[in-house]
């Protein structure tokens, strides 16, 4: 993880400590178009504008912290997935990034398909008109309840992931008379390079049913004998923000390799793979994300190749990428608060939010971006660790990151990309108040998920 250190700031060159940080960008009002959503620029007075609203104006309507989404970013991330794999694959967005109705509306809109892994996140696809049979259902532990409804709701698919649950929905779905479409989630042995925490498709870790000591096949044997199941195919994700491509290729190799000998044992080609999600974006100028079309053809060209050696018919693949399409999309804004430097060291910088919004920092040691954006400045670059107000020394929303030296209380920043994992991950620790998620589209701003209100904490506080 570690980039080059010690930049030369003119200020403070002298005096800076080791660290994961970049030298300062050479114009700290620039906005690298990497980082943030396709909408964002700095209007004349050099206020940050996100669908060409300022933000002093957002942060005047709808209160800081807040997420400002802009749609129609989103909106052109989902086509440019769906074009890039094209009519013969199916693009599942991950709901767990971040799911609203508004999002599930503009999924529906722009024909895109849905993985959901939990009750809740079923109820909000279903409630805002998501088709059923456009849904995968996920998870390692779904309840009874979860799968029922999955069932009855009529759900394209459930990605099985133990023994325990083949035997159970295929249960649940005979009772209620129907043949369940279903995948076996494998896991193909693959270390992704990425947190520990993120990646899913090594063995020893809670995901999946293993490839390499034949338990995927007798999973495979078990599913097939089963009449409440339509055994389609095979389903493996590999972990999340992943860049080097190797990963998914091992991964897919392996997943066809099982396909040919399952029809090697039981004369059967199944029809579908799903490669998962995991495609990592920019969080700094640093990274170096994939487009959507070269991921589209590095996966088809590797599974139309093992194909051909394993003398198979092509499975329609599909993918799920969560962060690829929601994370570059939003950025959060927040009010400075106190500013405290540390003389040889940085200035620390809180702002109104902190873990509660973004939990990733502490989570993952993940980086971020940050930018003055109520105004531009040419003060010199100061090191600084944007932190919440949060009781926790681990309270970090970017740990090293350069700001003018005249940042002042008062002020707004945005972090930008903080569009996945985010809002989701979100908390109430410390009674906080979850922020809202704004959309912003051609002039307009709207509120897609409202901010907490302290009568909303009272509500669940039934004394
Ligand atoms: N499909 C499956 C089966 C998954 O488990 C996930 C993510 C995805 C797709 C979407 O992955 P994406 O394209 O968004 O990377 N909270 C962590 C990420 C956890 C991802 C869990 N599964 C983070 O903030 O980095």
């Amino acid at each position: 993880m570690s980039r080059s250190a010690h930049p030369a700031g003119p200020r403070h060159a002298d005096v800076l400590p080791e660290g994961h940080y970049s030298a300062p960008a050479a114009d700290l009002n620039a906005l690298d178009e990497k980082v943030w959503s396709r909408t964002v620029t700095r209007d004349a007075d050099g206020a940050l504008t996100v669908g060409g609203i300022a933000v002093a104006r957002l942060a005047e309507e709808f209160g800081t912290p807040a997420y400002f989404l802009d749609e129609s970013d989103f909106r052109a991330r989902c086509r440019a997935w769906a074009d890039a794999f094209g009519p013969d694959a199916d693009v599942f967005y991950a709901g767990k990034a971040f799911l609203s109705r508004a999002v599930v509306r503009w999924l529906t809109e722009e024909g895109l398909n849905l993985d959901v892994c939990s009750g809740g996140e079923l109820t909000t696809a279903l409630d805002a008109g998501m088709p059923a049979e456009r849904i995968a259902f996920h998870g390692n532990n779904k309840t009874v309840a979860e799968i029922e409804r999955a069932v009855t709701a009529g759900v394209g698919r459930i990605v099985l992931d133990s023994f325990q649950e083949i035997v159970r929905v295929a249960h649940i779905a005979q009772r209620h008379g129907v043949r369940q479409r279903v995948q076996i989630r494998v896991t193909v042995g693959v270390e992704a390079h990425t947190h520990e925490f993120i990646a899913t498709a090594h063995e020893d870790q809670k995901f999946g049913i293993a490839l390499a000591d034949g338990q995927a096949a007798e999973a495979v044997r078990r599913a097939l004998s089963l009449d409440g199941l339509d055994l389609i195919g095979v389903h493996s994700h590999i972990g999340s923000q992943i860049f080097d491509m190797a990963g998914f290729e091992v991964s897919a190799r392996r997943v066809v390799q099982l396909l040919a000998e399952i029809r090697d044992e039981h004369g059967v080609e199944l029809p579908e793979i799903d490669l998962g999600g995991g495609l990592g974006i920019a969080y700094t100028s640093d990274d170096d994300p994939r487009e959507p079309h070269e991921i589209a053809k590095a996966l088809s060209d590797i599974v139309t190749r093992e194909c051909e050696a394993a003398k198979l018919r092509t499975p329609r693949i599909s993918v799920e990428p969560g962060r690829a399409i929601v994370g570059p999309t939003a950025f959060t804004l927040y009010e400075v608060g106190t500013i405290k430097p540390l003389e040889g060291l940085r200035t620390y910088v809180s702002v109104d939010g902190g873990m509660s919004d973004n939990i990733r920092t502490a989570l993952y040691d993940a980086e971020y971006s940050v930018a003055l954006v109520s105004r531009t400045s040419d003060a010199e670059p100061m090191l600084v660790r944007v932190v919440g107000k949060h009781c926790e020394s681990g309270d970090i929303v970017v740990k090293d990151a350069f700001l003018p030296a005249d940042l002042a209380p008062g002020d707004l920043i945005a972090v930008p990309a903080t569009g996945a994992y985010c809002r989701s991950m979100a908390s109430n620790y410390n009674h906080a108040l979850r922020p809202p998620v704004v959309a912003v589209r051609d002039g307009e701003a709207r509120v897609i998920v409202r901010r907490e209100t302290e009568e909303d904490l009272l509500r669940l506080d039934v004394g």
